[in-house]
């Protein structure tokens, strides 16, 4: 790398006032976030729903940005699902997620956008990679088989902004966070994650008066868990910040196993039954616990516990409830 790429990439932002910062997937989970969290900075958002910009269509993506010029970019729309969406729909997930990676990316650079930050996920990491996962873990071993193409779409992404750090000094990173959860989740029956899923059926249960509450696998696998308003609070503060690393995990720096997730939820839902584990079903990559060294290094860490954060959840949760809103993909 140039001495002036290296200068390019370290210098901080100073303010997000005034700026035109471009939120992609600001309809979404973390986007809602993330647009809350830039309430009071007095940013000029750039905002674009999927009807408005389909971000996997380049030229509609590259004129837009030509047209609009965003500064700063928050690069958070992909297509997102579970491990069942996961392992039914790999080639949607490798198309649309490469497409829309490679439009935002390469039109950030062509238009001159002097920042962004790409939203990955804990799944690049390998399955048998040491615990806490640092991120030079990347590309050293194999990958959950049920989820890799989505994973391979996301090192791609990662790659991407190291090769355009590398050869044109744009200012690009990477996160990675691990499970998120909070205000906005995805509650379908099939295609939700971990949490999103247990919560539903937890208060299903509680509903119908179900003796019991069955959860997937033994309970024995371990998730890090990050309310999404943590994580766009670290986003804004990679942005803000001189970042050197090209990649950052984003994580809470300590995990819970399903069975002590599960019983928060029963807690926090009220629900009265017993909870009881389906062993027939998989249980998923063991552990998969972030180092998050670097990101404490940079000076941030997250501050929502899991219990007040699930409490969120489940509030918004049945604020939506089969309203038209309830965001079932
Ligand atoms: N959820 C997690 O546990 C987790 C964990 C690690 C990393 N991540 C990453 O975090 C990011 C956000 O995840 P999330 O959970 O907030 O997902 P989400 O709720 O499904 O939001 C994704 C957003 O991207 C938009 N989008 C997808 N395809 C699009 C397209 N072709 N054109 C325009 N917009 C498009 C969606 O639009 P619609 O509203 O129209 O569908 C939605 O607003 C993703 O990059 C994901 O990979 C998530």
């Amino acid at each position: 790398m140039s001495e002036r790429n290296e200068m390019t990439s370290a210098s901080s932002i100073a303010s997000l006032a005034g700026r035109r910062v471009w939120i992609t997937g600001h309809k979404g989970m973390l986007g809602s976030a993330m647009v809350r969290a830039m309430a009071g900075e007095d940013a000029h958002l750039l905002l674009t729903s999927r009807a408005e910009l389909d971000l996997t269509d380049k030229v509609a993506v590259l004129a837009w940005m030509e047209k609009s010029r965003p500064e700063l970019i928050f690069h958070i729309g992909a297509k997102v699902g579970g491990i069942h969406a996961n392992s039914t729909l790999p080639a949607d997930f490798l198309h649309e997620n490469l497409l829309i990676q490679s439009n935002v990316i390469d039109g950030a650079y062509r238009t001159g956008a002097e920042k962004l930050v790409f939203v990955a996920s804990n799944c690049t990491y390998p399955t048998d990679a040491q615990q806490p996962i640092a991120e030079d873990a990347l590309l050293t071993g194999p990958l959950d088989s049920n989820i890799r193409a989505y994973a391979v779409s996301k090192i791609a992404g990662i790659e991407m902004c190291r090769a355009y750090r590398r050869q044109h000094g744009s200012n690009f990173i990477a996160i990675i966070p691990p499970n998120l959860y909070g205000p906005g989740d995805n509650y379908h029956p099939q295609h939700s994650h971990v949490v999103a899923g247990i919560l539903r059926r937890a208060h299903e249960a509680k509903v119908a008066g179900a003796k019991e509450l069955v959860v997937w696998g033994d309970g024995t696998p371990r998730r890090e868990l990050l309310h999404v308003d943590d994580l766009a609070s670290a986003m804004k503060h990679v942005m803000l910040a001189p970042t050197t690393h090209d990649l950052y995990n984003i994580g809470c720096g300590h995990d819970l196993s399903i069975s002590e997730i599960a019983s928060i939820i029963e807690d926090v839902v009220g629900y009265e039954g017993r909870i009881v584990y389906d062993k027939t079903k998989p249980n998923g990559t063991m552990r998969k616990l972030l180092d998050i060294s670097r990101i404490l290094e940079l000076g941030w860490k997250a501050e929502i516990e899991e219990k007040s954060g699930l409490r969120s959840a489940y509030d918004d949760f049945l604020a939506r409830y089969q309203s038209p809103e309830m965001r079932e993909r």
